[in-house]
């Protein structure tokens, strides 16, 4: 039943992400206005931390279908980003979602060196923003949040940038790399994740002694709350890290933040709220319950050779098959003629404007637990 149900969306991915591949081409896209992506919509332009997820979708259904369309897009997409590592100063921790699913899911596909030679440079500009004695990677530069003084912050978001690290290293066998990811972790463990699984978008860490400082406002409902993008960023972000170190702590974690979220999902239709400890109003983060879904299965993968793996294996995975389904009944939009599938994305709980839209990396992450599903997916984390 399940194995015809991810047949049909398949059949409905590709027709979707086929048509908008003729539409879109190398623009790059953010979300639909009047049914229909425009090009670097947003005012950071080529810099906007999104601008890798339409590569990375391409790269995803190149490597599940072997269509050149999507190849052809999103090398040209690469090569319009490629420019961006020669102004490191207008960019930040974010580099990692911008050259993973560019340069990174490039080099994986084609084994390109030029490519791969982006990657190195990624992760050295990633690697710059390490605060040693901190032991954080550092999230902004000053002046990014306009009327915001991000010194020293730290977010959940930047576990999934880790993997252009841990990526680095495999590289080119500089354990350097690893070491910063994986001390990042362990500071975002300490203070970002707490002991029910649910965890804080941002801390702020003095990066002389690597104390905590306090507990700013994020992108949630306020900073004790449970942002749900936060937790889909950590979820995946400690799986990841476990797969790339084997360190069981990371697991762990991962489990704890799973539990958290399916806690949180089982009891609202598994429907995802745009905060899980905020008031509820209705109001949703598809893009959340899609990140969430993909990071379960990644786990589902995970923890299947582990002892008692296969049990928790299915756990995992029927997890994230109810959220996709419940989304997909309620959100996503298979037409061929417009653009943008998983609606009713949300950027932050404050904050109202383009609410209810799809977003790029709700679709992104859509694909990802699709092929997935399909055994399609081409890993980059
Ligand atoms: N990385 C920012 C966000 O998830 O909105």
């Amino acid at each position: 039943m399940t194995e015809e149900w991810v047949n049909v969306l398949f059949v409905k991915l590709q027709a979707k992400l086929h048509a908008e591949a003729e539409r879109v081409k190398s623009d790059i896209p953010f979300i639909p206005i009047g049914g229909h992506y425009r090009d670097l919509m947003m005012p950071g332009g080529l810099c906007w931390w999104c601008n890798g997820f339409w590569p990375g979708m391409l790269w995803q259904m190149n490597h599940a279908s072997g269509d050149e369309i999507y190849r052809t897009y999103a090398a040209a997409v690469d090569e319009r980003l490629v420019p961006l590592l020669d102004e490191p100063g207008k960019l930040d921790h974010d580099i990692g979602f911008l050259f993973i699913l560019s340069a990174l899911a490039e080099y994986n596909v084609t084994g390109n060196e030029a490519a791969k030679n982006n990657v190195i440079k990624a992760a050295d500009i990633l690697a710059s923003r390490f605060r040693r004695n901190g032991g954080f990677i550092e999230a902004w530069n000053p002046g990014t949040i306009p009327g915001t003084d991000t010194s020293g912050m730290m977010i959940a978001d930047c576990m999934m940038n880790l993997s252009l690290l841990y990526r680095a290293s495999e590289i080119t066998g500089n354990k350097s790399y690893a070491e910063i990811a994986s001390a990042h972790a362990d500071t975002a463990m300490r203070y970002l994740v707490r002991p029910d699984g649910s965890a804080a978008h941002i801390a702020r860490v003095n990066p002389e002694n690597g104390e905590l400082t306090e507990y700013p406002s994020g992108q949630g409902f306020a900073p004790e709350s449970a942002w749900s993008r936060g937790q889909g960023w950590i979820l995946y972000g400690f799986t990841n890290a476990w797969k790339h170190t084997g360190k069981k702590e990371y697991l762990e974690t991962a489990k704890r933040s799973a539990h958290y979220c399916i806690s949180a999902l089982a009891v609202n239709d598994w429907l995802p709220a745009v905060d899980f400890r905020a008031p509820q109003d209705g109001r949703m983060d598809s893009t959340a319950g899609m990140i969430i879904a993909s990071g379960l299965l990644e786990l589902a993968d995970a923890v299947k050779n582990e002892e008692l793996g296969e049990h928790e294996c299915e756990l995992y995975r029927s997890a994230a098959i109810k959220l996709l389904k419940a989304c997909d009944e309620k959100f996503d939009n298979w037409s061929t003629e417009t653009d943008g599938i998983v609606t009713n994305g949300s950027l932050r709980y404050h904050d109202d404007r383009m609410y209810g839209a799809s977003i790029i990396y709700g679709d992104y992450y859509l694909t990802e637990a699709v092929l997935k599903l399909k055994d399609l997916y081409l890993s980059v984390w």
